[in-house]
């Protein structure tokens, strides 16, 4: 049946609800993907820096629960150029069991695009700069994700990043123009029915959920920085690398990344050069606030959306809220 919610992306994928479940690293695992398929989107388990044995668990657990149909896995691309290990496993599993969607961000698509195609499955690209486009293009990407710096997470600093409002429709308009079949989903903000729906009107194909989905039941996120999040609002994240320092990630510029702004950040976003020179005083704070779940220290990650996060439900509850909101809202155009 066709609704105010029907898109190319849920017609590609049969979905109820024009939603990807972000691929988020350590939160993403097989309960939240499998709980999304189940709930009518695209479940992505978030492989992350790829660590072969987290992978292989949780993309198991994913399929055991929902079978192929929506399931599919992501990767930090530059972390491929170390060790491919856990997408090629993936993509060497027997051709029923294979994601029926791969997405890479932050790096150079182009060397893993030829394996993922031959698996047959969907390639999806995140960006962040109309400037990447056509990189993602080269590397044959079926789907282009448009990050902006609202997102949760890694992604473009504040130098180099692209508001959600104004990057997806541009990218829309520049997508139509140079390759019209390529799928667009925005990422960064969408967290309830009004954003999604927005989403759309930008002329997005559908929205890819971070920060909203890694507050559910089923997400991996710490319970103590779940609570953390319900008690932030939208003011209270910021973009920097003090995370990546304190965490030993050796993310390359012009990434950086999101999270609650919390003591110890404040401590030294304003010093990130000292930081990155004399860290370990910083990081024993840090490891002992992971240690004893203190999100003082410990980071909590999600992007400005925790704003609009109230409560800690489950993923299908989510859904069914976003997919009501949405379809009234646009039923109200
Ligand atoms: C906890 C968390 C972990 C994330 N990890 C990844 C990751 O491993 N790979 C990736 O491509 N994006 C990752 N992201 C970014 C998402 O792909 C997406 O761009 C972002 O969540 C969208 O914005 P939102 O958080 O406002 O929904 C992560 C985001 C969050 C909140």
């Amino acid at each position: 049946m066709t609704t105010a919610l029907s898109t190319r992306f849920t017609d590609r994928f049969q979905l109820s609800t024009p939603v990807a479940l972000a691929p988020m690293a350590l939160a993403s695992g097989g309960a939240l993907a499998s709980a999304t398929a189940r709930a009518g989107a695209l479940g992505l388990v978030g492989g992350g820096y790829g660590d072969l044995a987290w992978t292989q668990r949780e993309y198991t657990l994913a399929l055991s629960a929902m079978g192929t149909g929506r399931i599919g896995c992501g990767f930090i691309t530059w972390k491929l150029d170390e060790d491919a290990s856990a997408l090629d496993w993936v993509l060497h599993l027997p051709p029923e069991d294979r994601p029926r969607a791969l997405m890479l961000s932050f790096g150079d698509p182009r060397p893993y695009a030829a394996r993922i195609a031959k698996a047959g499955c969907t390639l999806i690209c995140q960006i962040q700069r109309l400037e990447q486009a056509p990189l993602a293009l080269e590397a044959g990407a079926d789907i282009i994700v448009a990050q902006g710096v609202e997102a949760g997470g890694h992604g473009m600093n504040a130098l180099n990043g692209r508001a959600t409002l104004t990057f997806v429709p541009e990218l829309a308009d520049w997508l139509s123009a140079h390759s019209p079949d390529t799928l667009l989903l925005a990422a960064g903000g969408i967290a309830d029915g009004r954003t999604l729906a927005a989403a759309l009107v930008l002329g997005a194909d559908g929205a890819l959920v971070g920060s909203r989905l890694w507050a559910t039941t089923e997400s991996l996120a710490p319970e103590g920085a779940k609570t953390q999040a319900v008690h932030t609002d939208g003011d209270g994240t910021a973009r920097s690398a003090v995370f990546d320092i304190l965490r030993r990630k050796n993310w390359p510029a012009p990434y950086d990344f999101r999270a609650i702004r919390n003591e110890l950040h404040r401590t030294w976003e304003e010093r990130i050069d000292a930081l990155r020179a004399a860290p370990e005083a910083a990081r024993a704070a840090y490891d002992a606030g992971v240690a004893a779940g203190d999100y003082r220290f410990a980071h909590a990650t999600v992007g400005e959306a925790v704003g609009l996060v109230h409560d800690v439900p489950d993923a299908a509850t989510v859904l069914q809220q976003m997919h009501t909101e949405a379809q009234q809202r646009l039923g109200e155009r």
